[in-house]
């Protein structure tokens, strides 16, 4: 049997493997393996936990200790189809034979104006509405930001932009300049865009409370919200709050630009969680889980609003070929009933997390919507020990907010899965409380 052929049959093995835990994590290997690495690293990131991964399927990860995790994060929201789901392996490699590489801002080739297509139709879906969907191609999440400030500004000739307290947007300095979720991604890096105020999520009346105070809305070229909030915390605004927006900016002639990077995508258990409402954007940004966690993102307006001319923006690398496969395969795979199953499944893990965490101590809420689904503790101290034990036990999460765990696993998480998920996790928040002092 070929090398190649043996790594496949590993990898579909490792997928259908339960948790297991050989060594107590980090082990020898990983250990050694950080400690060589670390002093090579950028300080700047943030390594949650000591987990050094060798190769990972479908829900699960294999550290190089031989250690198998069951992963409820999907890295950070992206590997949407799960890892290495083999018909996005397939397309990558079979793409990699023919194009990697030729640069979409200069010259055609037919994958580009595929998924831009393809984006396009499913937008329409949304509301539903008439737009022509035109699309921009970027490397990531906070290209996808950049590139709607500045169409949003040029189209509309007006500098200012409303983002939202527990926002997050991208680390890059127009998009950071509305990130709000926490000061350690602003500080010193100041002084940042101009023209950016920030409301309060979930709040109209704080939007029109900066129109009468700081902003007149005639300076205000977009306002930018994630329709459930992400790293803030998975929040769930209000029912009224997006609708609320859209008359706002229809009253204003404001732009609406949703950040979908993170709930975009199947992630809430619709293609957009634009649909959950009907409200329908003028911007409309995804990245993660749009192609499996290749790099791949977009920024998408109707043609009546993406006016700017040609030069006004482009990118060597975005909308690569290698990633725009992955990225087709990937939504193949989300229409072909991933959205849907994940909607079901993602129903009975918040319904499981629910039953098994009432009453426990330092649980105060639980809440979501598809597979984004948060669980607020009482401080953040016991949210980061619940990460920690969870991550020693074999399951992988991660906070957010002050003091929440996320879960967003791979939409294809199945049921028995969501039980194994729902279980360590409410095992381990015993397990918290019992070793507290009391
Ligand atoms: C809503 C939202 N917007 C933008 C970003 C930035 O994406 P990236 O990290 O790919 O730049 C993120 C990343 O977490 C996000 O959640």
């Amino acid at each position: 049997m070929s090398a190649a052929r043996t790594a496949k049959l590993a990898l579909e093995a490792l997928a259908a493997q339960p948790i297991t835990i050989v060594t107590p994590p980090p082990g020898p290997h990983a250990r050694e393996m950080i400690a060589r690495a670390l002093p090579h690293l950028s300080p700047s990131l943030i390594h949650c936990y000591p987990l050094m991964v060798r190769r990972a399927s479908g829900c699960m990860v294999e550290d190089v200790d031989g250690n198998v995790y069951l992963d409820a994060e999907a890295g950070v929201a992206t590997a949407s189809t799960g890892h290495c789901h083999p018909d996005v392996a397939a397309a990558i490699a079979a793409q990699a034979q023919i194009l990697i590489h030729i640069c979409g801002t200069d010259f055609h080739y037919p994958g580009y104006g595929e998924i831009c297509a393809k984006l396009g139709a499913l937008a329409q879906q949304i509301g539903p509405n008439t737009h022509h969907w035109q699309t921009f191609l970027t490397n990531s999440g906070t290209e996808a930001v950049e590139a709607a400030i500045k169409l949003a500004r040029q189209h509309t000739g007006r500098p200012g932009i409303i983002a939202f307290r527990g926002g997050f947007h991208g680390r890059t300095l127009g998009s950071l300049s509305l990130t709000a979720s926490k000061s350690k991604y602003r500080r010193g890096f100041g002084p940042l865009l101009p023209g950016v105020s920030h409301a309060t999520y979930g709040d109209l009346d704080s939007v029109e409370e900066l129109f009468a105070t700081l902003t007149a809305p005639t300076d205000v070229a977009a306002i930018v919200v994630e329709p459930v909030l992400g790293e803030g915390g998975y929040i769930v605004p209000p029912p009224d709050f997006l609708p609320g927006l859209r008359a706002l900016c229809n009253l204003h002639g404001i732009l609406l630009c949703f950040d979908e990077v993170q709930t975009g995508m199947g992630r809430t258990g619709k293609m957009f969680a634009a649909e959950h409402t009907g409200v329908v954007p003028d911007i409309l940004l995804v990245a993660k889980g749009i192609a499996s966690g290749m790099p791949l993102g977009a920024m998408m307006a109707p043609s009546d609003i993406m006016t700017w001319p040609a030069g006004s923006h482009g990118s060597t690398i975005a909308g690569n070929p290698v990633a725009i496969a992955a990225g087709l395969a990937t939504i193949r795979l989300l229409e072909d009933d991933l959205v849907a199953s994940s909607a079901r499944v993602g129903q009975r893990l918040k319904k499981m997390l629910a039953t098994k965490l009432a009453g426990a101590a330092g649980v105060t809420d639980v809440r979501g919507l598809g597979l984004m689904i948060g669980v607020e503790l009482d401080t953040h101290e016991r949210a980061g020990a619940l990460a920690q034990l969870c991550f020693r036990r074999g399951l992988l999460l991660l906070e957010c907010g002050k003091k929440a765990i996320r879960f967003s696993p791979p939409l294809i998480l199945t049921e028995a899965q969501a039980e194994i998920v729902s279980d360590v996790f409410a095992q381990a928040c015993a397990d918290v409380n019992a070793a507290a002092p009391a």
